[in-house]
């Protein structure tokens, strides 16, 4: 069989999963389920969406009846659909809960029920928390700090209790930050990116010294194909690319490929609860036989210059941000 259920596809890695497995795999078939929150854009999959191999479906995962439509005759799930912003969580939880750890539950009742193959779960590095030196391996405990993170740790335990109680044979991967292109611009990269070239300042949270491992999308893509397809079913991959960035650095590096100068950088209130470090240890996916291809310098050129040319694309989403950023502007003074 090769027709894979996608949930969340119409989000930033969901998408780039979508054109990957379409261009890798000639016979795949697509069904991509996605509930087309503020994050989810149809634009991103404008240029396959009449490929015959690939269907759209309105819906959402912590519907039943929507998640039984879209699964039917799927070999194998891949599941995306979250809420993914940290700040937004801090904001409003309650559909952080809602979708990461319902919707989970809901997913892995239907696959149950239609016997599905192999059941991927995106889950993040968050859900280890912040670590001051060396790196989690899959077996350390939890402690997440967000209500992001706490809900996603909440949802990859239900599913790994489906492994456990009912044999649903499911994969979990927890990855670094990912970057590239679709990126919604409220996270890091493309709202700084953004708005330098709008010439408007950039929002570094606290001192700028937490570290993040910045992990290109494609190499994603390529680490999640390789755990679908090969991973042990009841086994948790850490995904991570070994690119540990300050978050000022990031900040340098984006003002230097785009042209700019330091009196644009405007340090703001920092995050409740902000993780300091993120870090792990990809020893298990390694022995998988991945690794990333992307240093983090040229991922972020490939980056910069995806943004500079789609101006189209993130403008349309940056005008309909009112009410999200007069909330971020209040609380963080930006
Ligand atoms: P995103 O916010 O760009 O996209 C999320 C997608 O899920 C959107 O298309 C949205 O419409 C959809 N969605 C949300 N709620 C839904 C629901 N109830 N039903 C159906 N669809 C729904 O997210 P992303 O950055 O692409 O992240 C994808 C996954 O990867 C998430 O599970 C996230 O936790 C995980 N992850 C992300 C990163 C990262 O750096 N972006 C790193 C590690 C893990
Ligand atoms: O680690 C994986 C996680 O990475 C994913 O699970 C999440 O879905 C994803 O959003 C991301 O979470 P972060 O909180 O690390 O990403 P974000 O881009 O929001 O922030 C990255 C760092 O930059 C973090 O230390 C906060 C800081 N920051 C962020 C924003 C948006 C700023 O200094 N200013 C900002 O305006």
């Amino acid at each position: 069989m090769t027709r894979l259920l996608i949930t969340g596809g119409a989000g930033f890695i969901g998408s780039n999963f979508i054109h990957y497995l379409l261009a890798k795999y000639p016979q795949v078939e697509i069904v991509n389920l996605d509930a087309l929150t503020y994050a989810g854009n149809l634009a991103n999959l404008a240029d396959v969406e009449s490929d015959p191999r690939y269907t759209f479906v309105k819906g959402d995962i912590r519907n039943p009846d929507d998640v039984a439509k879209a699964m039917a005759d799927c070999y194998a799930v891949v599941n995306f659909a979250a809420e993914t912003h940290v700040d937004r969580s801090i904001h409003e939880g309650g559909v952080f809960v809602e979708t990461d750890v319902r919707g989970v539950f809901v997913l892995c009742e239907e696959a149950r029920r239609q016997k599905i193959a192999r059941f991927l779960h995106i889950s993040t590095d968050e859900v280890y928390g912040s670590i001051p030196k060396g790196a989690f391996r899959e077996t350390d405990p939890l402690a997440p700090s967000s209500p992001y993170s706490a809900s996603k740790a909440g949802g990859e335990l239900l599913a790994r209790s489906y492994f456990v109680t009912y044999n649903l044979p499911v994969l979990v991967t927890r990855s670094s930050n990912n970057f590239g292109p679709f990126q919604y611009p409220e996270k890091l990269i493309p709202l700084f990116i953004t708005n330098l070239i709008e010439n408007k300042s950039v929002p570094v949270y606290g001192d700028g010294k937490q570290v993040r491992d910045w992990l290109f999308v494609e190499d994603q893509c390529e680490a999640l194909d390789l755990v679908l397809h090969k991973g042990e079913v009841g086994q948790i991959y850490n995904v991570g690319a070994g690119n540990e960035e300050f978050n000022m650095d990031v900040t340098r590096a984006l003002l230097k490929l785009l042209g700019k100068g330091e009196d644009l950088i405007t340090y703001v209130t920092d995050r409740p609860g902000h993780d300091r470090r993120y870090a792990v240890d990809t020893t298990k996916i390694q022995a998988l036989g991945w690794k990333p291809r992307h240093n983090f310098s040229a991922g972020l050129k490939k980056t910069v210059d995806w943004y500079v040319q789609r101006e189209d694309w993130w403008r349309a989403i940056k005008q309909k941000q009112a009410e999200y950023k007069a909330w971020i502007e209040k609380h963080y003074g930006k």
